[in-house]
């Protein structure tokens, strides 16, 4: 017989998360964007509701296989993610932001498309600063309510820029990757990540998205029973 494990460890919490990477517009045809495919929120998501969570996935520009019984909300840019997330916001048990939300759109999207002989030799375009998701919600939480961030880093201090948004930001927790990483973060199959959190920090050593995936969720059980106490 084929034996089956079911793992109710987050039945009826409501998870939300966000996934992808966001595009302002620069005109009609073109946009700043990132390299987020999507794959860990995802993964995030998919295994929350193996748990029994009720999951929403607010997804940026995200073109992976969706699971059925998950919600999925699409947006394009950081002010959709931003409303998109703000709306579902207070429902929601869990908030895990996983999304690359850009920092910078441009001040206005041009209309049409641009063309060489408008712009001539140079283009400048002026880029101002979007509003921080994260930050935002935080700040207006519930008591009980959970928040993990992430924190793509690039190279040395990785992990001290990771603790730094914890506590920038009043998360519960920050997942932090090394993007320098070869065959880890974006686009790969495999992540390593480190865990931040008050109590200290739990590094994952280079596995697929779904086991860094469980270990977030197992991480975000330990601090909301530590809350209970
Ligand atoms: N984030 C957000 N809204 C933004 C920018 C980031 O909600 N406008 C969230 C991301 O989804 C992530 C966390 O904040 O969960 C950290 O994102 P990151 O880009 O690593 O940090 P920033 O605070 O934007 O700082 P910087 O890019 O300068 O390192
Ligand atoms: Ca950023």
């Amino acid at each position: 017989a084929v034996e089956t494990t079911f793992d109710a460890s987050l039945r009826g919490v409501n998870v939300l998360v966000s996934a992808g990477g966001t595009r302002e517009p620069i005109d009609a045809v073109r946009f700043i964007g990132n390299r987020s495919s999507g794959r860990m929120g995802f993964a995030v998501a998919e295994q929350a509701q193996r748990r029994g969570a009720n999951v929403t996935v607010v997804a940026a520009n995200v073109s992976l296989p969706r699971a059925t019984g998950i919600e999925y909300v699409d947006v394009v840019t950081a002010a959709e993610l931003a409303d998109a997330c703000a709306a579902r916001f207070d429902a929601c048990d869990v908030l895990i932001m996983a999304a690359a939300v850009a920092d910078y759109r441009p001040e206005a999207a041009h209309g049409g498309k641009l063309k060489k002989d408008q712009t001539g030799e140079e283009l400048n375009l002026r880029l101002v600063r979007t509003t921080d998701v994260l930050s935002s919600l935080a700040d207006r939480r519930r008591p009980g309510q959970t928040i993990v961030g992430f924190a793509a880093e690039h190279g040395d201090g990785a992990l001290a820029y990771g603790r730094g948004k914890l506590e920038r930001k009043h998360l519960d927790a920050v997942v932090v990757n090394d993007v320098s990483g070869a065959g880890i973060g974006f686009d790969a199959a495999d992540n390593e990540v480190w865990i931040v959190t008050a109590e200290g920090e739990h590094h994952v050593p280079k596995t697929s998205k779904d086991a860094v995936a469980a270990a977030i969720l197992d991480a975000v059980l330990n601090h909301s029973s530590s809350n209970d106490t």
